[in-house]
């Protein structure tokens, strides 16, 4: 009996189409009423098929997301926003040139301060999110160390938007982006967990047999920091969304 609600699908696309659907859903609903839809977003390969979906829907189906207000998890630290490994540059790229999202109302960490004001910039995060009426639907990958934004082992439950330093194994994952993990960034700044946890609705996406284990771990084993992932069980309305290779742990 798994403590976190999951849903398994054929493929990547499917689940995606599902929650692009419950996406539009939120959206048309706010707009009928002239209220703003806060949207939690991620990077990396899980939530791409979404995005192409919700370009789908912008172009063929009119939503707009003239009333969407986007706070991205994470950004290495240090990094440019042109950059070609740039959070920044991923979320234009993918999603927000192409659909109608005001950029005033798009949110990412910055990778360019001076170190010195990087407190200062994450406290204002959180304030604005709250400001924004908080995250009403969070978009979320795992890393295989079961972090969650870039909440790696040893994030605490009740922390918020900081500035972290990258698991090993994080780093070893992506240094094909970054030609060799030499040049990955050490740090990072991201949400926290409890900056997660507060959001109304969590939607994790696992893809992929190499996602297996961390993803049975984070759904049924005990609760710790180890594996931040397993914080979602005690969110009260998140699903994974899995592909079937994603959802056989091996043997
Ligand atoms: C990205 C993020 C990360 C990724 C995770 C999985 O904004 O916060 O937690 O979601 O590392 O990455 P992919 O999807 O590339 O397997």
């Amino acid at each position: 009996m798994e403590k976190i609600k999951t849903l398994v699908y054929n493929d990547a696309l499917e689940g995606s189409k599902y929650v692009a659907k419950k996406i539009q859903e939120l959206i048309e609903k706010n707009n009928k009423q002239n209220k703003k839809t806060v949207l939690g977003l991620a990077t990396g390969s899980s939530p791409l098929k979404l995005y192409a979906e919700l370009i789908r829907l912008h172009k063929e189906e009119n939503l707009s997301f003239t009333n969407v207000i986007s706070f991205n998890l994470d950004e290495y630290f240090p990094m440019k926003p042109d950059a070609v490994q740039s959070y920044h540059k991923f979320m234009f790229d993918n999603l927000f040139n192409h659909i109608d999202i005001k950029k005033e109302n798009v949110n990412i960490p910055d990778g360019t301060l001076n170190e010195a004001n990087v407190v200062a910039f994450c406290n204002q995060y959180e304030s604005k999110i709250d400001a924004a009426g908080g995250l009403d639907l969070q978009i979320l990958g795992i890393g295989r160390t079961g972090h969650i934004g870039f909440n790696e082992p040893g994030s605490a439950e009740n922390s918020i938007t900081r500035m972290v330093v990258l698991n090993d194994v994080t780093r070893t994952d992506a240094a094909n982006d970054f030609g060799s993990k030499e040049n990955v960034p050490v740090k990072a700044i991201t949400m926290g967990v409890g900056t997660i946890l507060k959001a109304k609705q969590v939607y994790l996406f696992a893809w992929g047999e190499k996602k297996a284990s961390i993803v049975a771990e984070s759904i049924n084993g005990a609760i710790t920091d180890q594996v931040p992932a397993t914080f979602l069980q005690k969110h009260k309305n998140t699903t994974f969304i899995l592909d079937k290779a994603a959802s056989v742990v091996p043997a």
